[in-house]
């Protein structure tokens, strides 16, 4: 028979053993990060709860993909509202989703991308009405149709990458869309010359908005007329897609040029105007909660704490404080789920070699004075 002592000498012993096991095999792969999702999720589902069942873990070109099953009782939306720990725990960009045959694969996105990629202008985007290039991810290089989710916002520390990326975006733009910029940084878009709308003063600013929001007055009643919901479905030739570029949104202090902004973001999908907006600081006290929750598409380079993260990327995602410290590393939120990816380097240098001839441009009507 055996004694109390004894078996509990054994779960020790055993215990002791799954240990070393751990450290072994944590030594042999050199993957301390997947030990560290082990722990994690032993942590939040402990012995004798409904937890999900490890199945295995295999090596992919991105880092290490650890497929679960899901028990009784265990929910995958409770899963993924758990992505926030994982990725404090290991330090990495960690995503959840599941398989075709219901599987759960949690990806931790590890030292897996290069940390340079050159701009590419690549031709016919199919289907898209406004192909933007990302960047690469562990897919392959990753394109967006901004039509598709008309607003996006940039955020992340200075000298990450967010302006770089928004000179790759006007020039994907230039041959589909007029394209007008809001710098009030007064750097860099002048290159484009008069292929762009800019504006490097809070004046010019108002001006230019005034402009795009009686343009949005305009095409409103024109779709009303063609009996179309959306510019999409409107077959005419007078109303080009629109982009709004905004770099560093917190210099903006003129609150006409904010109410338009906000009033933009709110009224102008239907009509195919979007504004992409980048900033530092991602925070309420510059952009409100309720307009930033309309910009559908998200790109979120470093930033420098889990709050900020969250503040772009929602209430579970602390990982863009946890990217490495590589300038153009970035999350990317949009049609589907969250990527990691590597934008496009684009210098001005560079940029201004590859401008197009065929441009479409912003003509606004002579002003009137709306009230906004
Ligand atoms: N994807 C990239 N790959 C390599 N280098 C990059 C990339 N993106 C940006 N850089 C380089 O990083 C530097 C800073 O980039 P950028 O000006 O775009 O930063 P920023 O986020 O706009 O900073 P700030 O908030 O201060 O305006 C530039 O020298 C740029 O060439
Ligand atoms: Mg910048």
């Amino acid at each position: 028979m055996v004694s109390m002592p004894e078996v509990s000498n054994l779960e020790a012993t055993i215990s002791l053993g799954w240990k070393a096991a751990a450290y072994l095999w944590r030594s042999f792969t050199c993957s301390h990060t997947v030990g560290l999702v082990y722990d994690t999720i032993n942590v939040l589902y402990p012995e004798g709860k409904p937890r999900p069942r490890h199945i295995v873990t295999y090596h992919t070109g991105f880092g290490w993909t650890l497929k679960y099953c899901l028990t009784p009782g265990c929910s995958f939306e409770d899963l993924l509202q758990k992505q926030g720990h994982l990725n404090d725990a290991c330090r990495h960009f960690v995503d959840i989703e599941r398989d075709s045959a219901g599987y759960v694969l949690i990806n931790v996105y590890e030292g897996w991308l290069k940390s340079y990629y050159p701009y590419e202008l690549l031709g016919d985007r199919g289907s898209m009405s406004l192909p933007i290039p990302i960047g690469y991810s562990a897919q392959g290089l990753e394109w967006y149709d901004l039509a598709s989710a008309p607003h996006m916002l940039i955020a992340g520390e200075s000298g990450k990458g967010k302006s770089n990326f928004l000179h790759g975006l006007i020039r994907a733009l230039l041959p589909v869309a007029a394209v007008c910029v809001l710098d009030m940084k007064r750097l860099e878009y002048a290159y484009f010359g008069d292929r762009i709308r800019l504006a490097e003063t809070e004046a010019d600013g108002l001006k230019l908005l005034q402009a795009i929001n009686q343009e949005m007055g305009r095409r409103i009643p024109l779709l009303k007329a063609a009996g179309c919901v959306n510019i999409q479905e409107y077959q005419g030739n007078e109303m080009p897609y629109l982009v709004l570029v905004i770099d560093e949104y917190a210099e903006l202090r003129d609150k006409r040029i904010l109410e338009i902004i906000e009033r933009l973001v709110r009224l102008a999908r239907a009509v195919g105007i979007s504004v992409v907006a980048a900033t530092q600081r991602p925070s309420s006290s510059v952009i409100d909660g309720d307009t930033k929750a309309l910009f559908d598409a998200r790109l979120c380079f470093r930033v420098a704490d889990g709050i900020n993260s969250r503040m772009v990327l929602g209430e579970h995602c602390s990982a863009a404080a946890y990217l490495p410290d590589i300038k153009g590393r970035a999350i990317f939120r949009g049609a589907d789920r969250d990527k990691v990816v590597q934008t496009l380097h684009l210098p001005i240098s560079q940029a201004r070699k590859i401008l197009p001839e065929e441009v479409i441009r912003f003509e606004p009507e002579p002003a009137k004075a709306i009230p906004v």
